[in-house]
């Protein structure tokens, strides 16, 4: 295996998008590379700038912008020893299980031939609704890795499930998948 493996890091428009930060470090300092790809909704959440940083790497936020002849979905899938999507919103999820390619991240996970996790985050009546279940059973059928949704308190008040899994669950999932 790659000595450091590349990990494209999904960021998509969930109120727990700010923890992917967190994540984005974590992966670094593990020796991880990460390359950042974010839906429009994420960046209205979180700034590109800070996983610019937090990763050392150029941030995808647009399939239309190319730094290189080739697309950039297409390139990062020939390296990519995993897709991570943290967090995950009930959209990606939908377009993921129906085979929708309509922006960068939802692209690129098309084009990942290797393993994919995602670690889900909603409010806990769009996780428990009959199309997001369907879509994530669909997912776990095709080998899928889920991480959470853990229950609690959400960001909006509610109580149930549909709270992004701890940092360091997911930290731990993802480098059991890498086999580290
Ligand atoms: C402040 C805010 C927080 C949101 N949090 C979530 C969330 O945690 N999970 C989710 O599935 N959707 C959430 N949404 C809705 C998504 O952003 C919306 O469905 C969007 O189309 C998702 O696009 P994406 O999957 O391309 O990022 C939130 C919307 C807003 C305005």
């Amino acid at each position: 295996m790659n000595e450091q493996p590349l990990v494209v890091l999904g960021v998509t428009g969930s109120i727990a998008a700010y923890k992917a930060a967190d994540l984005t470090s974590k992966l670094v300092q593990a020796g991880i590379e990460v390359r950042v790809v974010m839906t429009e909704s994420a960046t209205r959440l979180v700034q590109a700038q800070t996983f610019l940083t937090l990763s050392r790497q150029p941030v995808v936020t647009d399939l239309w912008s190319l730094p290189t002849w080739q697309p950039e979905h297409i390139a990062l899938a020939e390296r990519a020893a995993l897709l991570a999507i943290v967090p995950a919103t009930a959209n990606i999820l939908g377009k993921m299980a129906n085979g929708i390619a309509d922006d960068a991240l939802s692209t690129f996970a098309l084009s990942q031939a290797g393993p994919i996790l995602v670690a889900p985050a909603m409010n806990p009546r769009m996780w428990a609704n009959r199309a997001v279940q369907a879509n994530c059973a669909r997912l776990r059928d095709w080998g899928v890795t889920f991480v959470g949704p853990g229950s609690g308190r959400v960001a909006c008040g509610d109580e149930g499930t549909g709270r992004l899994a701890p940092v360091e669950d997911i930290l731990a999932a993802i480098l059991a998948r890498l086999g580290r």
